[in-house]
């Protein structure tokens, strides 16, 4: 039997995964504007915060075969699937859906499922950087630059004490695959941790490398952008280097199998206690114009995240000024791209704009 998502605008938001790293950020924000459910493999685990928010808490295993029903209003994908099986349920129920969690390639999956079963409700894939929100400040800054964005730069500041849960390290963990970029207006192959340089973000001179993140992939098509280009380096520019040079000995390539998984997925992932979230976002416009902005949350990048996810819901709920079209979307086809930093500032994040 297939899960079973029905719309029904007085429900509540599901969250799946919404007691995780990034969950439990989001059902907190969430949890001042709609009645939530949560969904997860261990319910128990969510219990608590479901209590202190009153949530309700349910189980979904999305790796296990009983089916889930819910009359959500909007769901929301705070933990990877990868069978899509709560994309097809929203599909199917004619549920507004933001997902978070798609590397590129499973983002241009989700983009055929809304082909083959054409959405009767918003869709919005927003995955980039942060929950999208790289590509909504690339979105608001091209606004300011006459509405045409060029050029797109993103560079990320990993804060290396920063909280990051089990579930995220499948997207980091595909250093082995090189990706396609659009850069001078074509397109072309690039391996991950390449183009490595200094980039200045927020007062701190950073080592940054290439990385594939879906903004590279939706920008050029959303924006118009001839160029996108993310990079990322860890806030101790000697860990950068470290894995810089363990990419040159072509461990990530001959290492990329199974056997090798749970050393790659050790190195990549040994999350903090909390750090501050920090990226720095440069667009060029088509009348040569430039701007640059710093994006800093000192709540973290689950926060930051999370706050991509809450203005997602916002919008496929028409609930951000516009009125939320069925179909799919990406965040930086914003309807109202003045708004996005003041929505950002709203939310305890810091936009400077230079
Ligand atoms: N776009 C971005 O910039 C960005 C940034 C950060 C994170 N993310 C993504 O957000 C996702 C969550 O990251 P996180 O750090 O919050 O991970 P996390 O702390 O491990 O949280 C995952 C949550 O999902 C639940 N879960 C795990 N496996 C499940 C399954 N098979 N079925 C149903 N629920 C399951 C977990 O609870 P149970 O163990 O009880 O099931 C937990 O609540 C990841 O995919 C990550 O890549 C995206």
């Amino acid at each position: 039997m297939d899960d079973d998502l029905h719309h029904d605008p007085d429900g509540p938001v599901l969250i799946v995964g919404g007691y995780g790293t990034v969950g439990t950020e989001l059902t907190r924000l969430a949890a001042r504007s709609w009645p939530l459910l949560l969904a997860g493999r261990t319910p128990g685990r969510g219990r608590a915060l479901a209590n202190e928010v009153g949530a309700a808490v349910r189980r979904w295993d999305l790796d296990a075969p009983e089916p889930f029903s819910a009359k959500p209003r909007a769901v929301v994908g705070t933990v990877n699937d990868p069978d899509d099986r709560v994309l097809r349920a929203a599909l199917r129920g004619g549920v507004p859906y933001v997902d978070i969690t798609r590397w590129t390639a499973r983002l241009q999956r989700a983009l055929a499922l809304t082909a083959v079963t054409p959405p009767t409700a918003p869709v919005l894939l927003s995955s980039g950087w942060m929950g999208g929100i790289g590509s909504l400040v690339a979105a608001a800054l091209a606004d300011r630059v006459g509405g045409a964005a060029a050029a797109v730069e993103i560079a990320v500041r990993y804060d290396l004490r920063d909280r990051a849960g089990a579930d995220s390290v499948e997207f980091m963990d595909r250093l082995g695959l090189d990706y396609e970029v659009t850069e001078g207006g074509r397109r072309r192959l690039v391996t991950p941790l390449s183009g490595a340089g200094r980039v200045t973000i927020g007062g701190h001179r950073t080592m940054v490398a290439r990385i594939d993140t879906p903004e590279q992939f939706t920008l050029p098509l959303a924006l118009g952008a001839d160029t996108a280009v993310t990079r990322i380096g860890f806030s101790t520019n000697t860990s950068t280097a470290a894995l810089l040079a363990l990419k040159q000995t072509g461990f990530f390539r001959w290492g990329r199998g199974d056997r090798f998984r749970s050393l790659r997925r050790s190195l990549l992932h040994s999350p903090g206690e909390g750090g501050t979230a920090l990226m720095r976002v440069d667009v060029r416009g088509r009348n040569g114009q430039r701007r640059t902005a710093v994006v800093r949350d000192p709540a973290g990048q689950a926060h930051l995240t999370a706050v991509g996810a809450l203005l997602g819901l916002r919008r496929v709920l028409g609930e951000d000024g516009a009125a939320a079209s069925a179909g799919a979307s990406f965040p930086e086809s914003v309807p109202e791209p003045r708004l996005v930093l003041w929505a950002l500032e709203e939310a305890g994040v810091t936009v400077t704009v230079s």
